[in-house]
């Protein structure tokens, strides 16, 4: 006996390219995993204890926003009224601003007030039906910081239930204590830092801030090489600003992505695209930089590297609390396809985290998916500052979100999880 079945959906199962629509269909759950799915007319007589009629509503896999910083301290609302005062991004992190600024204030900060106020940010994606995501440190830059940081992000996913991908980011930016002194602060990372967060069990993956204002390929390559000795995956923040080669780095270490790319020449495409690593696009660090310089998508394409898009929710340079309008600026800014874009945040963002059992429907694969109140999915990148997520299903656990009054159409079927309700 099954422990849950959908009926009366239609599905995008994100399986081949394109959408893979199966119309009418049925999707069956049992421990935590997809055990059926199909047309609903072909749907083997096999009874579950609960049964949702979802009235022709649209269920996609979970989605995934796989590059955030989602936990900081204080506010940058005041150097974005500079940067419109006409400063530029770089010029603020030289004179002590930027990241800078959020580190003093992170560093500052309890761990309860972290976690209070990165909480409503996790909720805001949770309710538009990301239900997995990457949460980075780097707002530390000191071993306890760090620490603090990245057991801010363990208890999240502990307490919400979402997959969580915890990634150390220790060269994000120079601490003041080690100004002029960027290699011996590379070396306090691999010597001290990332073995002792490991230790400890709060590191998943590994990532750097490769750029003219943060570190150079050599310091990198040394972070990148302590991952490795310690077997944990890399990615990179890389030709964000500048082209400074940290892709074709990345791709040595086979990383699991390369992020941003607005200055990815052809030769780390072709990198990229020997190794595996997936292209992350962070449209709202384009648009709030007022970036002109677009990522090589023809040049991606070509070269079938897969394109997955993320918040890169952060206080400096992509306040973004929103993964479907990401999913709209992917199109309308990068030209991406609605159905590429939805890609971007289900199966290539699975990949560009590591995580081979979501991002698609498929049985066998982890039981998480979204319920969408739409009549096509291409609305999904449509709309923008419109939210049509119904409900979402976590590892089978199905939580359905309070509709608002003027929804007559939208009565939730009976038996909704209400522990998982209750922790939204
Ligand atoms: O992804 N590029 C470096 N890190 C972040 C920005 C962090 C910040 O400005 O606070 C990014 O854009
Ligand atoms: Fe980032």
């Amino acid at each position: 006996m099954w422990d849950s079945i959908w009926t009366n959906a239609n599905l995008a199962t994100m399986t081949e390219d394109g959408y893979g629509i199966i119309e009418q269909a049925a999707i069956a759950v049992q421990n935590g995993k997809i055990v059926w799915l199909g047309k609903q007319s072909d749907c083997p007589e096999n009874p579950a204890k609960n049964t949702y009629d979802v009235a022709g509503k649209w269920i996609t896999p979970g989605l995934i926003d796989c590059h955030t910083h989602l936990i900081w301290g204080g506010s940058r609302a005041r150097e974005f009224e500079q940067r419109l005062q006409g400063a530029s991004y770089e010029e603020i992190a030289k004179e002590g601003g930027g990241i800078l600024s959020t580190v003093k204030a992170t560093r500052q900060a309890t761990e309860d007030e972290l976690y209070e106020a990165a909480r409503p940010r996790l909720q805001n994606l949770m309710r538009e039906g990301v239900t997995a995501l990457e949460i980075k440190s780097g707002y530390g830059l000191d071993t306890d910081t760090e620490e603090k940081m990245l057991r801010v992000a363990t208890r999240l996913r502990d307490e919400t239930g979402m997959s969580i991908q915890r990634t150390f980011l220790g060269a994000h930016a120079l601490p003041p204590d080690y100004k002029d002194k960027p290699d011996d602060y590379i070396t306090l990372i691999c010597e001290d830092m990332l073995p002792a967060l490991h230790k400890k069990g709060l590191v998943d993956t590994v990532d750097a801030f490769c750029e003219n204002i943060g570190f150079t390929t050599a310091q990198t390559e040394r972070v990148f090489q302590k991952a490795q000795d310690l077997n944990l995956p890399v990615k990179l923040h890389a030709e964000q600003l500048s082209n400074q080669g940290g892709t074709a780095l990345a791709a040595r270490y086979k990383a699991l992505s390369a992020d941003h790319l607005e200055y990815l020449d052809e030769d780390g495409v072709k990198a990229m695209a020997e190794s595996g690593t997936i292209a992350v696009l962070l449209p709202g660090a384009f648009y709030f930089l007022r970036e002109t310089k677009m990522p090589p998508i023809d040049l991606l394409r070509q070269h079938n590297v897969p394109i997955a898009i993320a918040t890169d929710l952060n206080p400096g340079s992509s306040p973004a609390h929103s993964l479907l309008l990401m999913l709209n600026m992917a199109c309308t800014l990068f030209r991406l396809t609605p159905e590429d874009a939805l890609a971007g945040v289900t199966k290539n963002a699975a990949k560009a985290l590591g995580l081979p059992d979501r991002g698609q429907l498929k049985e066998g694969m982890a039981a998480d998916f979204a319920l969408w109140d739409i009549k096509e999915p291409a609305e999904l990148a449509y709309r923008f500052g419109f939210n049509p997520c119904y409900g979402v299903v976590r590892d089978g656990a199905y939580s359905v979100f309070a509709q608002s009054s003027m929804d007559s159409h939208t009565e939730p079927s009976t038996g909704c999880n209400a522990e998982a309700r209750a922790s939204l």
